[in-house]
């Protein structure tokens, strides 16, 4: 090659090199929405969805002061397309942060993902763990809870209530059999003694069987965790069996959040335990509940609160690195040290990213879970397995 051939080579790859990050920060931020669209958790993300689109919108659009383009999959809640989905958008479409999910078996194929890719991974919902366990570290947030949050803090509630003789009933995948796992530590750390932890496959809604199984066991009372379409048919058919009025029923708050205007009558005065509810009077939950009724003209729940702090996580990060999302230390310094002002009610994250907050207990007065009391104050995940 000729000298002048290489120096203007030289020259352009100096040029290049020397716009390639303001580049990178000036260009629209990838964000990947791993979600599910269908199935019985449908509504739980769109309305994580709505939460998160509705802090940008607050933002002019950005989230710390970037652009945003969207890439979206619809998870279904099936843990056996998960890793397939989750390469969709880490490796054809290249995004810089992932968001999601719901469902805890697809969570953790997400975050094996993210880690694998070294990508941002901010879970708005799935309780799995493992994610702020095991599989912690420096690309992993979560702005909701650890399955062991609501149940551990149902499980005091109930030992201090006297409760002796309980039974358990879920769905058999992670969420359901840690929600259980933490109950059943501190219920039997207060005293009570579980007669039978019964489960469905998941998503499975066949609860005639095992309702009849709950009268014949005859305990004190029942923890459950079910969420979205399967909670509906739960507590439909726990109140059509003639149990709510002989066994109080009790439960992790999903199984009342998001479907009191499906369930009607059968959840009224349901004792749930959550980090949301819908009494609250800290400022920020004013105004977020007035911002997303008018923008969805829908009441938000606890999943839009999720989605909603997964941008403000995104956002404290992002403003930190100067918007460079390869920066990752620097990006969990600043979210390690900051308190979100979540409509929950302030909160921090613990080392492994997850949300150390007050466990409400609520209680359904007709179209609300009305907070109560607080079951659990400031409650931490013990991040089991957490090495970093
Ligand atoms: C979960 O799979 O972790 C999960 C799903 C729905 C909820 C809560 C947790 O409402």
């Amino acid at each position: 090659m000729k000298r002048t051939t290489l120096t203007a080579i030289a020259a352009t790859t100096t040029v290049l090199l020397a716009s390639g990050s303001a580049f990178a920060q000036s260009a629209k931020l990838k964000v990947g929405l791993m979600l599910p669209y269908t199935g019985t958790y449908a509504a739980l993300g769109n309305a994580i969805e709505n939460g998160f689109k509705l802090h940008l919108a607050e933002q002019g659009g950005k989230v710390g002061g970037r652009e945003v383009e969207f890439f979206k999959v619809d998870d279904e809640s099936d843990p056996s397309k998960a890793t397939e989905n989750v390469g969709k958008l880490v490796k054809r479409d290249q995004v810089d942060v992932l968001i999601g999910t719901v469902h805890s078996g697809v969570a953790m194929a997400m975050a094996k993902a993210a880690k694998d890719s070294n990508t941002l991974l901010i879970v708005p919902n799935a309780g799995a763990d493992a994610v702020t366990g095991p599989m912690c570290g420096p690309n992993i947030y979560r702005s909701s809870f650890s399955n062991w949050q609501p149940g551990y803090a149902m499980g005091e509630v109930m030992a201090k209530k006297g409760i002796k003789k309980a039974v358990t009933i879920t769905w058999k995948y992670a969420a359901g059999d840690e929600s259980v796992k933490g109950f059943k530590e501190s219920f039997t750390k207060g005293g009570g003694e579980v007669l039978k932890d019964l489960t469905v496959p998941f998503p499975g809604v066949e609860f005639q069987a095992l309702l009849t199984e709950i009268a014949a066991l005859k305990p004190d009372a029942v923890y459950t965790f079910f969420a979205g379409g399967g909670a509906v048919k739960f507590v439909k058919d726990y109140d059509a069996a003639g149990l709510k009025k002989s066994i109080p029923l009790y439960g992790a708050g999903f199984i009342t959040d998001g479907t009191l205007e499906a369930q009607g009558a059968s959840a009224e005065g349901l004792l749930t335990s959550l980090h949301y509810g819908d009494s609250l009077t800290n400022p920020k939950d004013k105004s977020f509940r007035l911002a997303y009724a008018k923008a969805y003209k829908l009441q938000p729940d606890v999943y839009a609160v999720q989605g909603y702090d997964a941008a403000q996580i995104l956002g404290i990060g992002l403003a930190a690195v100067k918007g460079d999302v390869s920066k990752k230390a620097e990006f969990a310094a600043a979210v390690e040290k900051a308190k979100i002002d979540s409509p929950r009610g302030p909160f921090s994250l613990s080392k492994a990213h997850n949300p150390v907050q007050d466990i409400y207990l609520r209680q359904v007065s007709g179209k609300e879970n009305k907070v109560i009391g607080i079951a659990s104050k400031s409650l931490a995940d013990p991040a089991r397995g957490c090495k970093s």
